[in-house]
């Protein structure tokens, strides 16, 4: 009988729940789940998720570990590590994170936002090990659970409808082995999990698309304190969404030497906008959410690398720019 495949995700938080969760039912997977901060509360109460798209239920991880060493003292290599740990390059280097379970052949699969996240682990591992970027459009937040009188305590997961990963991979060069090797994992995603995978050979044109929405409404928010509807609604940062959607456009559009192609019907700004303004149940990002926390906020794959990689390709971003400093001064207001 052939062995199970062996999967490690890293990273508690939504989408390493959730991708832990869909897979857990898995026949021929296993999943071994890593989470620091979230590990006590994981380990007495599991996660309790509602989806409106797979039905509620609390995940109890089979296999749950702390630390990259207990993890590989449970099993002694991975065929898949899943990266879902937020990207803050600035503060630690996520491939240093996982480097001791990386083996021969293990494919490392990338589940962070930005732009720029593959560098650091292409540097590490990518001579040797396939590095996939995966791009995932999903509605799932953390959610506090204090509403039920703080007897449950900690948080859930919420998530809606509607779960689709597009992934290509990020090596200069892959085999068939490698390709086959993805396709085997997504397609138990689909059958045990009911997640939508596809694989793209034009994955940056994904992660720019993205960065539309989320390169835009996560620092804008930041200083209007609002979720992503009020924000439309409003003369001001209505104006600054497009102004700084508008030089997204711009800098996606040197870098990958086209047009960038609608998703959602999102072509332009304005379009933009109005996918925002459709959006039902209020969206507040994970940045207005980090700092109000006073957590780190990813500025760096938000807004550093994306702001590198306009001033190469000769591009003006001057709206990302002040935003970028502003959010390095709020910050740096943590801690006084
Ligand atoms: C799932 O949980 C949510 C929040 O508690 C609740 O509103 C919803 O009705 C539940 N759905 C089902 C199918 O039980
Ligand atoms: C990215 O934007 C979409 C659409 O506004 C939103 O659903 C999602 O939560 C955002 N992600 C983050 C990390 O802010």
């Amino acid at each position: 009988m052939e062995s199970k495949s062996r999967v490690l995700v890293v990273g508690g938080g939504a989408i390493g729940g959730l991708l832990a969760w869909r897979l857990s039912h898995s026949t021929t997977h296993t999943v071994s789940l890593l989470c620091r901060s979230t590990y006590n509360q994981i380990k007495s109460h599991g996660i309790p998720i509602t989806s409106l798209q797979y039905g509620n239920a609390t995940y109890h991880p089979e296999s749950l570990h702390r630390t990259i060493d207990d993890a590989i003292a449970h099993a002694t290599s991975f065929d898949y590590i899943l990266v879902t740990l937020k990207a803050l390059p600035n503060i630690y280097d996520s491939s240093e994170v996982i480097s001791k379970a990386v083996g021969p052949g293990t494919m490392i699969l990338l589940f962070q936002n930005g732009i720029g996240v593959e560098e650091p682990f292409l540097k590490r591992f990518g001579k040797g090990n396939p590095v996939v970027s995966c791009v995932s459009f999903v509605s799932v937040c953390k959610e506090n659970r204090e509403e039920e009188g703080g007897r449950l305590g900690g948080w859930r997961l919420r998530h809606g409808g509607f779960t689709m990963v597009v992934a290509g991979f990020a090596n200069e060069q892959h085999t068939n082995e490698d390709l086959q090797k993805l396709h085997n994992l997504f397609a138990e995603f689909q059958r045990s999990g009911g997640i939508d995978c596809s694989i793209k050979s034009d994955i940056q044109v994904y992660r720019w698309q993205k960065q539309i929405l989320n390169g835009s409404t996560n620092p804008v928010s930041v200083l209007s304190r609002l979720s992503c509807q009020e924000m439309v609604r409003h003369k001001r940062y209505r104006r600054m969404l497009e102004d700084v959607m508008a030089e997204i456009f711009a800098v996606a559009e040197s870098v990958i030497k086209g047009k960038l192609p609608g998703t959602n019907g999102i072509v332009d700004p304005p379009a933009a906008i109005s996918y925002i303004e459709g959006i039902e149940a209020p969206v507040y990002t994970s940045m207005l959410e980090d700092s109000l926390n006073k957590r780190h906020m990813e500025t760096e794959v938000i807004l550093k690398n994306p702001i590198d990689l306009a001033e190469k390709h000769g591009v003006a971003v001057p709206h990302m720019r002040a935003l970028y400093e502003s959010l390095l001064k709020i910050e740096q207001a943590y801690e006084k």
